[in-house]
This record gives structure tokens, sequence and C-alpha cells, in this order.
């Protein structure tokens, strides 16, 4: 005699075998697993049933539904190994019909001449023992200026022309001698770093102005540092980044507040030798402002001018890729040109 159990063993085995044979993926295999075989599943469900059972149709019906949920989990099994075989198949197959001849003739890139020299840039400093250091672009006045020995009413104020931010007191960073200040404030001497970065100024933009371009700063604090360190540091530098050993610098007094005394340095034309117009004739170009750093901004950064003394230095990261890769447009360099771009 058929039971209302065994005809519900029946269509669930109908079911079931009739599902398992149209799966094709693993999800659809694991949809079958929660709805059949799982804790909360049909066969779960089903087996719960037996123990309300009176004994007959339990000793019947209790090996009957044993016996499917045997062949169930066997089957189930069988097909989830020929679906993991198919898959992998189906991965090997559209592997070997990867083409990799059909990308040859796709385009490359390289890396931005900024970046390229920057690279260059801090591998030279690092080989003279000198740290990568960074700082934000958005700065507050006291970080821009003030510690910079650049009160309110400083006069140097009106070249670094400002984007002051609605927010007050708080600008985008004029130079990079910011950095200067964030790693005093945050490391004890002796110190020797070095940070590239943006920096913005409200200029009209022209052939060799921009209102972003990049600086580079260097920094060293120690006990008796001397001009002559400053000296060597920095022409030791313009060698290595122009690759010519003949380079020479000279020095003249420049100023700066936050150096006292303050250099300009100036370097050997690296393209000529009698005059060119990268040179304007003169034999020497203007690179870098420099000097030792003031006693007023070694201590407003916590330091004890009485014990330690350095050198700091700037110059226009931007100038020098221009010089160095004959760029005669800042607004080439800041473009998305890619003519211009793909000839680095
Ligand atoms: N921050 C200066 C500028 O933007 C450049 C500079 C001059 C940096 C003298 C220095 C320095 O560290 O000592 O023009």
């Amino acid at each position: 005699m058929n039971t209302p159990l065994d005809e519900s063993l029946k269509i669930v085995s109908r079911d079931y075998f009739n599902a398992l044979e149209h799966a094709q993926t693993a999800e659809q295999l694991e949809e079958i697993r929660l709805k059949y075989l799982s804790r909360n599943g049909t066969i779960a469900h089903l087996m719960g049933q037996l123990k309300d059972l009176p004994p007959q149709e339990k000793s019947t019906f209790g090996p009957l539904l044993n016996n499917f949920k045997n062949k169930a989990v066997e089957a189930f099994e069988a097909k989830r190994f020929h679906i993991i075989n198919q898959e992998i198949l189906k991965k090997q197959q559209a592997h070997s019909s990867f083409d990799v001849t059909a990308y040859k003739a796709q385009p490359y890139g390289t890396l931005h001449p900024y970046t390229q020299t920057i690279e260059e840039i801090e591998n030279i400093f690092i080989s003279m023992g000198f740290e990568i250091a960074d700082g934000p672009e958005i700065e507050t006045d006291v970080i821009n200026f003030e510690a910079l020995n650049i009160p309110a009413d400083h006069p140097a104020r009106d070249m670094h022309d400002t984007f002051w931010l609605d927010v007050p007191g708080m600008l985008l960073r004029t130079h990079t001698s910011t950095v200067q200040v964030h790693s005093m404030m945050q490391k004890r001497p002796p110190l020797a770093v070095i940070a590239t970065g943006r920096c913005y100024r409200h200029e009209a933009t022209d052939a060799s102005h921009d209102i972003m371009f990049m600086q580079c700063e260097g920094l060293f604090i120690d006990k008796n540092v001397s001009i002559s360190q400053l000296l060597g540091t920095t022409t030791t530098f313009l060698q290595a980044i122009f690759k010519k050993n003949d380079i020479k610098t000279r020095f003249r007094p420049g100023f700066f507040p936050f150096v006292e005394p303050g250099i300009e340095i100036d370097m050997s034309c690296p393209f000529c030798t009698s005059g060119c117009s990268t040179c304007k004739k003169t034999r020497w170009i203007e690179i870098c402002g420099s000097g030792l750093i003031h006693p007023h901004v070694l201590r407003s950064c916590g330091i004890d001018p009485d014990h330690y003394s350095g050198f700091a230095f700037g110059f226009g990261l931007t100038r020098l890729v221009m010089l160095k890769y004959g760029i005669y447009d800042i607004r080439l360099l800041h473009s998305a040109h890619l003519d211009f771009l793909r000839q680095f």
C-alpha cells in the first residue's frame, strides 16, 4: 500500500534527480544542495517525519528514505565532480585560445618626465644618506609662513601669491619648505631629508609660469653644520642629475626669511661653454635658493639653535625638468598632450 509519504518520496526523488540532471553550474548545484540535502532541506524534513509514523510504516518507509538519501548524496557528488571538471576544462580552453600576439601592437606607457626626474633625485639623495619626506598640499598659515620666519606683515609674503582656502588660516602651500617644518617637528637631529611635491601660487600663466608647479626641498641639521657642506651637497647633486662631472656652482648672497645667511646658487650651463639661449648667454643658470637655517626657525620647530645648526635648499623641480629635457613651455608638461608625452 502506498502511504502519502511514499507518494511524497516519489515526487521528491523525481524532482531531485531531474534537477540534478539539468544542473550545469556550481551555483545551480549549490541551490539543489540547499533545497534537498542541507539540514533544513527536503530530505531532512522527510527524515523528521519518520519518528511520528506507526512502527510498520516506519519499517518500510525508513529504509526507502535511507536508500534515497544515499543515492541522492552519491549522485550529487558525482555531478559535483563532473561540473568542477567541466569548469576547469572551460578555463583551460579559454587560456589556450588566448592569443598573446593579438596584443603586439598595443601602445605601452612610460613614466612622466616628472616621475622619472623625482626617482633620479631621490636616488641621488638617498645615496648621500638623505631620507625621503613628504607633507600635505593643504597647509596652515603657521607652517607655510609663521614657522618659517615669515610673520603676517612680512613683505616676503607678497612673493607668495597665495591661494587662501575658505577655512580661515588654511592655504595651498606656496613652497615645499613646509616639509622642513614638519620634519623638524617630527624628528630630532641629526636630520637629512629631501622632499618633492606640488606647490601653488596665484600667478598669471605663461610659458614659464603655472598656478601649480613642483619644488624640491632639502634639509640637513646636525652639530656644526657649515656652508661648505651645503656647497658640496648641492654641487654633487647637480653634477649627478645632469650627468656631468664638470658642472660648477657659484654662491651669491640672497634673501629668504628662513635662512641666515641666505644664498642663491647658480650652476654653470650644462648645455654650452660659450653662452646659449638656455643660459641667456651668461653661461650661468640660477638654480637654487639656500642658506643656513635661521635660529628662529630652528627654535619655532623645537630645536635648540645653540646646539644645532643646519642648511636648507629649495629648487624648482618643474624648472629642473624643463632644463633637463629642453621643454620650453610649462603648459606642455602639465597637459595630457600625448604627442608630447610619448617622447619620454
Ligand atoms: N622656498 C623658497 C621658494 O619657494 C626656496 C628656498 C629658498 C628654499 C631658500 C630653501 C631655502 O630651503 O633655504 O622660493
